[in-house]
């Protein structure tokens, strides 16, 4: 039977949370004389409280979750680093990494001190289950999964994702893309698994990249954790509100997540008529990896034409590789004008 608490840093099981001043009020009052603000109101003056109880309430409601089955974290590159800060003994405990990948996850690693087990994922992307499961150690307390997977915009395979779930680690499955993907979010398998994390972000289909919020679903266990070790006010007052306003519904997002997919299937048919691209791969998320003769001259070419993109050259497996995010109709159209002219 699967323990969270043996899985958690020891010293973190018994930590006693700092508490702020709103943690230990919640209710109205007419005045606030107990977490030294100014009284001016400019809106900011005071420390994140209504605004973000409403977000959360917010999320709540849409993703059908109660308020301890998540948290809202400073993007969730933060998430990710609350998460191994609360499994990851620096320099004894290890995390499962499958390259080519979002590199952050070594990266937040490095910077406790942990260490990163690489397992490739194989020729097709696809993820290496048994050298997964071979490169587990006594010490390893995380398996990051990227599903759909940046940058190769794979959607992980199901089978694997349950295999890793039944070994004695946590997996954590970043779910940043997967309101481009047809493929089903894994919060729905959380009552099944106790050692499954689920992350999102509404940097991506939500449009609010500028906002800085990242969601991550987890047991209430889990949860109960991280609130315990994150910043008492890691969510501002003015990204709370925004989002507030700005957040889509379902309807919306299904409405985007057709316009991406049009721009999508447009531009890999034209990248596929390239001589240049090598190979195009299939996509589930806004974006699309597509490996060239030569990278760095197309994305230069690119680049004195005013459109950026990302050379992935650097990546495992990703030799001469540019990933190309899916812009507006008028962007792909202008991407497309463009590299109608490259000449290899
Ligand atoms: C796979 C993946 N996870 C997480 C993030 C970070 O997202 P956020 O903006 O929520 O910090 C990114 C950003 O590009 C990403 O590609």
């Amino acid at each position: 039977m699967f323990d969270i608490h043996t899985k958690i840093q020891a010293h973190i099981a018994g930590l006693e949370p700092y508490s702020s001043a709103r943690d230990e009020y919640k209710g109205d009052a007419k005045i606030w004389l107990d977490a030294n603000e100014l009284p001016e109101d400019s809106g900011y003056n005071r420390y994140p409280n209504k605004d973000l109880y409403g977000l959360k309430a917010k999320i709540s409601n849409q993703y059908r979750l109660s308020e301890d089955q998540f948290i809202i974290g400073n993007g969730s590159d933060e998430i990710l680093d609350l998460i191994i800060r609360l499994f990851c003994k620096p320099e004894r405990d290890n995390i499962i990494t499958m390259p080519p990948s979002y590199s952050m996850y070594e990266v937040l690693a490095k910077i406790q001190n942990v260490h990163t087990i690489k397992v490739p994922l194989d020729e097709d992307f696809e993820i290496n289950t048994s050298e997964c499961l071979n490169a587990i150690t006594g010490h390893t307390k995380l398996i990051m999964v990227c599903s759909p997977n940046n940058p190769t915009g794979k959607v992980a395979s199901k089978n694997a994702i349950k295999i890793l779930l039944q070994q004695d680690a946590i997996v954590v499955i970043d779910e940043a893309y997967i309101q481009f993907s047809d493929a089903v979010s894994w919060i729905s398998e959380l009552e099944k698994y106790p050692n499954l994390i689920v992350t999102q972000t509404l940097s991506k289909a939500y449009g609010l990249a500028g906002l800085r919020l990242g969601l991550c679903f987890a047991s209430s266990k889990i949860i109960h954790y991280l609130n315990i070790i994150k910043a008492p006010y890691n969510v501002n007052v003015a990204s709370a509100k925004a989002a507030m306003r700005l957040m889509k519904g379902d309807a919306e997002i299904e409405l985007l997540k057709k316009q991406i997919k049009e721009q999508r299937t447009r531009l890999i048919a034209f990248l596929k008529g390239c001589e240049w691209a090598v190979q195009v791969y299939p996509s589930e998320a806004n974006f699309v990896l597509v490996r060239c003769n030569n990278s760095k001259d197309i994305k230069q070419f690119l680049a004195s034409r005013g459109i950026i993109v990302r050379d992935r050259s650097s990546q495992y497996r990703c030799d001469n590789c540019i990933r190309i995010t899916i812009g507006s109709t008028e962007e792909m159209d202008q991407l497309i004008i463009t590299l109608k002219t490259y000449q290899a």
